[in-house]
């Protein structure tokens, strides 16, 4: 019955309305700098409009579907998209954070909360999730994923769609996941935003495709495209990806629309003029067009000249209005408009008490000398820094429909405990810099004052404290889109300040923003302590809180390699041993060897490591043993290891397994990460954990391009970070 009802509603319908389902505007409700869409109302009215988004608020979206379905001739109703990214109103900590939490309930969770209140505020569409592998951080748009890991991202792109998509899209709290920026968006040359991107076909395959091959396999409904062109060609008209990958290798079956105006951007890529690119993006695979209007306005006369045709338009067409019939819209276009559900479950208190916990799981102890933390209940602090006061920057890029003015700042949330505050800086010296980086006009406030008095009012404030805390770092719109960075220092007004903390020779403990990995040398070498809590959306206040006072023992695990310099990047553990590697003894990667892979001036490991993170407690790892050691093609070997809580307290540690494998076709990495879990133990407790890793896990692209394990030996390590030394072998026969 699907199949009939589309196909006659196609029957009906004029190239112009046709056209018109691929059109996709923005209704330029936020304030995005970027360009508005023209004509939606009479548009709309003319079945010329698919589908629209940045629209918010139930009652408005009920109004612009009644045009649709009364004022049009064929009353086809639209889908409604959003940024969705991390939480709706509700927002949840960063996408960059959330990998950090490395727990793939939370990762579904956060996706169903956020599908929950979007529904119930009319958004049936999300542009979610981002799995955009990537190994730079001077790279803005690494705050929007899940870091540099393969695996890792998997699990996220698997666990997000699954959270957004629940089992059923036509249930009223389920909406459309568009897993993006497909692809290898997060690679660009020099880490700058939008440029172009020159990888392997075995970098492709191995390490950045697999995410996006998870969301399909999830069943993701809709894929965005990239702005970034793919072996010369821009994604956007990249058939390759489009059909063969996409459509025949993976088996695709959703819409694949554009990024904002890619279509018309491949004229600056140097493609053709509006009329040719738009052509190419059909000819492509592409079936939506988001905001340039290219396929509105010159599809036409492409297809009069036998540059498209009519099958491939019908095609595109059937894959938008599938996508409606899936979510129940033909059945009732207003299912998603209802007020009431608004009201009850959108920023409810149970929400708002998953956001907190939620963050408190993403926070990474980076370092806790002589155990700073937690604090003592009753301890004297001074809460100095620019992100101390800074409200409103919590939610963390991309947070469209984020309640800025419920957001809990550092200081709101300590308020019961005994602290004295100094703003002590602002987030940069040069107040031009620092207005022109920010879109959406979300800042840290501004302190007229000269940087040598917020520094003696900040000193003046440690005077009769027992410890400080300086909330400092990025704001949050210096990472997202369009906001890559060459130095990844925290800024130098925010230096000085550290620096007069330090010389009052009290316990100085960093809570450190941001959205990308940082270059921490200075301060892992004079801070007594530094939570990285990324941006931890609605509640971050509450649950630094909740850490810093050991209500919650911090388990997050970073998902990204922090560098020790900018030179080092792209620096990641899963790289390739070189046929000049530094010999095992100087495998700290920190003494200079003549004539092998190394820097003069500088060391090859990073300041901290892929999957590294403490806790108020520490965990023993022993006693790995694998069930056999040959296993054939098709087999699976168990792994499993004795993990022992032998401090303090109570926590939670995140189990790594990785593997090596030793020979193959084309050079293999050092590491690879095959699976992990996060297990509670109480103080003193020890518990088995076990893998089981199996042939599948072993395959990778090879020298022809085929998937397979090849026979040899594999090296199984099992830690707590990518530097888990604990290891053994099997052979694959
Ligand atoms: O979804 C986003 C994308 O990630 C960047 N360009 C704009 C799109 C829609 O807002």
């Amino acid at each position: 019955p699907k199949d009939q009802f589309i196909n006659e509603i196609i029957s009906q319908m004029t190239l112009e309305e046709k056209l018109g389902q691929l059109n996709l505007p923005s209704s330029g409700d936020f304030t995005t700098g970027q360009t508005k869409s023209s004509n939606i109302g009479k548009n709309i009215e003319a079945g010329k409009v698919g589908g629209l988004f940045n629209i918010k608020g139930v009652d408005r979206i009920r109004d612009v579907q009644k045009v649709a379905v009364e004022n049009s001739r064929l009353g086809i109703p639209l889908i409604f998209g959003m940024d969705i990214i991390h939480g709706y109103e509700t927002a949840f900590p960063i996408p960059l954070g959330l990998a950090a939490s490395w727990d793939v309930l939370a990762y579904e969770k956060v996706a169903r909360v956020s599908a929950q209140e979007g529904t119930a505020d009319g958004i049936n569409w999300t542009f979610s999730p981002m799995v955009d592998i990537s190994r730079d951080p001077r790279w803005g748009r690494i705050s929007e994923g899940g870091g540099e890991d393969t695996y890792l991202v998997s699990q996220m792109a698997k666990y997000m769609v699954k959270g957004y998509q629940g089992d059923d899209l036509a249930a009223k709290n389920t909406m459309l996941a568009c897993v993006k920026h497909f692809a290898l968006y997060g690679a660009p040359t020099g880490g700058r935003d939008y440029n172009h991107v020159d990888m392997s076909r075995w970098t492709m395959f191995n390490t950045y495709f697999p995410p996006y091959k998870a969301a399909v396999d999830a069943g993701v409904a809709s894929v965005m495209m990239s702005f970034n062109d793919v072996d010369g060609i821009p994604a956007t008209a990249n058939k390759w990806l489009i059909d063969d990958v996409l459509r025949k290798q993976w088996g695709f079956d959703g819409f694949v629309v554009t990024d904002y105006t890619g279509i018309n951007e491949m004229v600056e890529h140097g493609m053709g003029d509006l009329k040719q690119v738009s052509a190419l993006a059909l000819n492509a695979g592409v079936d939506m067009d988001m905001v340039g209007e290219g396929f509105l306005t010159t599809i036409e006369k492409s297809l009069q000249e036998g540059k498209v045709t009519m099958k491939q338009i019908d095609d595109a067409v059937r894959r938008i209005l599938e996508a409606k019939y899936k979510l129940g819209l033909f059945e009732d276009p207003y299912r998603y408009t209802d007020s009431k559900r608004a009201k009850a479950e959108v920023f409810s208190k149970e929400n708002v008490a998953e956001s907190r916990r939620i963050a408190s799981e993403t926070f990474v102890l980076l370092k806790n000398e002589n155990q700073v933390l937690p604090l003592k209940p009753n301890s004297k602090i001074a809460l100095v820094g620019p992100m101390a006061d800074a409200a409103d920057n919590m939610p963390g890029t991309w947070s469209v429909a984020a309640r800025f003015e419920a957001s809990v700042s550092v200081k709101m949330g300590l308020k019961d405990k005994n602290v004295v505050y100094a703003h002590g800086s602002n987030l940069v010296d040069d107040k031009v810099l620092f207005d022109n980086s920010t879109i959406f006009g979300k800042k840290p406030r501004w302190d007229d004052r000269s940087a040598d008095e917020l520094i003696k009012e900040a000193v003046e404030a440690t005077k009769n404290v027992d410890v400080i805390v300086a909330a400092v770092g990025e704001s949050s719109e210096m990472s997202g889109e369009s906001s890559s960075m060459v130095n990844l220092d925290i800024p130098l007004a925010q230096k000085r300040l550290l620096q007069a903390m330090y010389d009052t020779g009290k316990p100085v403990v960093i809570v450190l923003f941001t959205g990308r990995a940082k270059t921490l040398m200075e301060e892992n070498e004079k801070a007594d302590a530094i939570l990285n809590v990324w941006f931890g959306g609605t509640e971050t206040g509450n649950a630094v809180t909740d850490v810093l006072y050991g209500k919650v023992n911090p388990s997050g695990k970073l998902p990204v390699t922090f560098p020790r310099s900018v030179g080092q990047i792209p620096i990641y553990y899963s790289h390739f041993n070189t046929g000049r590697p530094l010999s095992d003894e100087k495998s700290d990667g920190c003494t200079f060897e003549k004539f092998r892979s190394n820097y003069l001036d500088e060391c090859n490991t990073p300041l901290y490591e892929f999957g590294f993170g403490l806790s108020y407690t520490t965990f023993d790892i022993s006693n790995l043993k694998l069930d056999k050691t040959t296993i054939n093609q098709g087999g699976s070997v168990k792994v499993s290891v004795q993990v022992k809580n032998t401090g303090n307290y109570d926590g939670t540690e995140v189990v790594q397994l990785y593997t090596r494998d030793l020979i193959g076709s084309i050079s293999r990495p050092v590491k690879e990460l095959k699976g992990f879990q996060k297990i509670f133990l109480k103080k003193g407790e020890s518990k088995t954990v076990e893998f089981n890793l199996t042939t599948e896990d072993l395959k990778f692209y090879n020298a022809e391009m085929k998937f397979v394990a090849e026979p040899g030996e594999f090296e199984v390590f099992v830690g707590n970070s990518s530097n888990a030394k604990l290891k053994s072998k099997f052979e694959l026969k």
